[in-house]
């Protein structure tokens, strides 16, 4: 049994970008969060740095490609510290025409959007379910429900899959008191976009094009996580939250 009560939050991707955002965020909301990233060393530095601003944190290297290994992963921790929340942020991008996307791309991509993601949703429901209690969220995005203007069509793809797995799994175990949401970020500008938002004139046209008028914050994201994976949303099950600056009203 877990001798710290503190909630327990899991996030994949962690280390950077948007997922370091959901850590800071539920971190300063009093979970313990742990940092599960394949770039270990970035990941022990970030929950170095949030530690170093009071807060719980620790780490752990984790490839959600790696099914199985990435299930012990989770598993070990929740025998120790029972998780309450479970975020799959980790994810890849590219943009490439689709003439000339190859089958290597397009399964390494889907490996980790669409098959890791699905392995830690059974994870965490394998570990939350018996205990009847446990939340799960999924990071989708803007192109869950329309298409990127920008060549993506195998991420596009994977993140309709993630917004699917999130309504799908959620409806199978709503009954069990365990929910399973999901937040679809717009455009931030990331690690993962920077590629993009560095073309000249696209973060411009991103920004005229968000009615708010500037890209999103990974706080922000964290916002909206740690309202789905709280008390606040215990009605709430199968959703994906848009969090984009209106840029799909
Ligand atoms: N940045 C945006 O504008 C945007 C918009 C919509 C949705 N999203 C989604 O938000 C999430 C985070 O994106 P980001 O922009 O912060 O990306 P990012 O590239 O900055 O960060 C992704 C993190 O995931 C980790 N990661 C990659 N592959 C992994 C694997 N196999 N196992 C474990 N960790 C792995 C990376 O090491 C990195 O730390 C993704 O799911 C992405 O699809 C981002």
């Amino acid at each position: 049994m877990c001798a710290d009560p503190r909630p327990t939050a899991l996030v994949t991707g962690g280390a950077r970008g948007i997922g370091r955002g959901i850590a800071t965020v539920l971190a300063r909301r009093g979970d313990h969060v742990v940092v599960a990233d394949l770039q270990d060393e970035l990941a022990a530095t970030t929950a170095a740095e949030l530690r170093d601003a009071g807060l719980s944190a620790s780490s752990v290297a984790i490839d959600v490609s790696d099914v199985e290994a990435a299930a012990a992963v989770l598993a070990a921790i929740d025998a120790e510290t029972p998780l309450t929340t479970v975020v799959n942020n980790a994810a890849l991008a590219f943009s490439a025409p689709i003439g000339e996307v190859t089958p290597a791309a397009y399964d390494r991509l889907m490996d980790v959007n669409v098959r890791g993601t699905f392995f830690l949703v059974q994870a965490a429901l394998r570990a939350m379910v018996p205990r009847g209690t446990g939340s799960v969220v999924n990071v989708c995005s803007t192109s869950s429900f329309t298409a990127s203007t920008t060549d993506m069509t195998v991420y596009d793809t994977s993140k309709a899959a993630v917004r699917m797995i999130t309504q799908a799994a959620a409806k199978e175990v709503a009954r069990s008191g365990v929910r399973v949401n999901g937040v679809a970020p717009g455009t931030l500008e990331t690690e993962l976009t920077r590629p993009l938002l560095t073309q000249e004139g696209f973060a411009s046209l991103a920004e005229s094009k968000i009615p708010v008028g500037r890209l999103g914050r990974p706080e922000e994201i964290g916002d909206a996580v740690a309202f789905l994976s709280s008390d606040a949303a215990s009605y709430v099950t199968g959703h994906v939250l848009v969090v984009d600056g209106g840029w799909l009203a």
